[in-house]
């Protein structure tokens, strides 16, 4: 199959020349050497560069896992971070899923009343996904939905449309599913939270809503053979990793995710959960942002235009649109608009796209163009892996450890403080004295 993603590099504004991006190519290998060979920091997290292949395997047990859902009308997704925002990317871009609902990404209670108001819970199964096992919002809301559910079911049927995804030995939600025997996946002792949309993390709410999981991975596959060769010219994950290394050195401290389609706004988030735990550590590490294009040219337009030059912007064009509307002609032509009747929107959009990435490698900003072909589930596949990839090379590139997310825990320990969870006494003494 044709590669559903290109990359160009030539609107780099001059900051960075294709020579140095050349000249960067022997460490930008080394790096990827270094991922391959499994060595460096974080080596016992690299389970996901296989995983396209090794996950393979497990598609039968996870469509028969999902057939279970068939009959739910709605299915609760409970989980927060790598173990929500890939599902929620994949099927925002495939289009939506009227099924699947999400919990446990928050604490609002608002936000969850709504949601148990808008759920018939004679009709709904559970998909509760955890690798640790006890990170507090899950946890909570899945304690939450399984009393409502077993209230209005009765265990044994509630126990029938309910699934773990967690951890092979560890954590409390392994020990809760084997006791009351649901159906339970695993999510490799090797692969983070961030990288593990090709694990069942992703792949059994994706498949519960209907599509093709076997797509997904084949695009994983089929990008994993092209981002994992040392040839530098065609290694475009590589390339992308080199170019944005390049632009941080020369003090583009932000890089700003653009898309031109509603549906990436996940894709975006799951993006920027990638790179921000991956690479924003030890004072180091490149700030990941996004808008919603053209949404956003009305209001952070100005300022990727015109304001502070240290950012740098990855556009992330989809050539292909699955529907289009055309423009109709209007006899009284009020508007003026009559010179775009009969053109397509998506040939308008494009034009917004094409006029955008200029103006603002005028305006001297640096625009990396990423292009896929569609928002299929092959295509997503595929770019999943070559961010993913991306992201170990720049981490190495760096000399930070991209699988680890130490500054992460700050957060959760006073939080355990304040909640007078056991363990935690000193921390919440620590806490009343700086008047918290
Ligand atoms: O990338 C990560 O490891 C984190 O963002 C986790 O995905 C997130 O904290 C959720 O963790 P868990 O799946 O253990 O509940």
């Amino acid at each position: 199959m044709p590669s559903p993603l290109s990359l160009d590099l030539s609107y780099l504004s001059d900051v960075v020349s294709p020579n140095e991006i050349e000249a960067l190519s022997p460490r930008a290998l080394e790096a990827l050497q270094s991922l391959l060979e499994k060595t460096g920091r974080g080596a016992d997290f690299l389970g996901w560069i296989d995983l396209p292949f090794d996950a393979q395997k497990q598609l039968p047990a996870l469509r028969k896992a999902a057939k279970a859902f068939e009959k739910c009308e709605s299915v609760v997704s409970v989980g927060i971070g790598g173990s929500y925002l890939g599902i929620k990317a994949t099927l925002e871009a495939l289009g939506g899923s009227p099924k699947v609902h999400y919990a446990g990404n928050y604490l609002s209670p608002t936000s969850f009343s709504k949601l148990l108001r808008d759920l018939n819970p004679k009709k709904t199964g559970l998909i509760v996904i955890s690798k640790s096992g006890t990170t507090t919002e899950p946890a909570v809301a899945f304690r939450i939905l399984k009393t409502w559910l077993e209230k209005a079911v009765g265990k044994k049927k509630a126990k029938a449309r309910i699934a773990a995804v967690t951890d092979q030995s560890k954590g409390a939600l392994k020990g809760m599913a084997d006791a009351e025997g649901y159906a339970t996946f695993v999510i490799p002792d090797d692969v983070g939270g961030r990288y593990s949309v090709l694990t069942p993390v992703g792949l059994l709410p994706i498949a519960a809503a209907g599509f093709d999981i076997g797509q997904l991975l084949k695009g994983a596959q089929d990008a994993s053979k092209v981002f994992k060769s040392k040839d530098f010219s065609s290694n475009l994950s590589a390339r992308y990793a080199a170019a944005r290394y390049l632009l941080y050195q020369k003090g583009k401290v932000a890089e700003v995710l653009a898309n031109f389609r509603p549906e990436l706004h996940y894709v975006s988030e799951w993006w920027k959960q990638l790179y921000g735990e991956s690479e924003g550590k030890e004072g180091k590490g490149l700030f990941p942002a996004s808008v919603d294009l053209t949404t956003d040219l009305h209001s952070m337009g100005q300022y990727l235009q015109e304001g502070q030059r240290n950012l740098l912007e990855t556009i992330l064009w989809v050539r292909t649109e699955e529907k289009d509307v055309a423009i109709p002609k209007d006899k009284d032509d009020r508007e003026g608009l009559n010179f775009l009747a009969g053109k397509k929107l998506s040939w308008v959009n494009e034009q917004a796209f094409k006029g955008t990435a200029v103006a603002h490698k005028d305006g001297g900003l640096p625009v990396i163009r990423v292009t896929l072909e569609d928002l299929s589930e092959y295509s997503l596949g595929y770019l999943y892996y070559f961010f993913e990839m991306a992201c170990g090379i720049s981490g190495r590139l760096l000399g930070i450890n991209p699988f680890d997310q130490p500054g992460v825990e700050a957060y959760k320990k006073n939080m355990f403080a304040l909640l007078g969870k056991k363990g935690f006494e000193q921390l919440a003494e620590d806490l009343k004295a700086k008047g918290v």
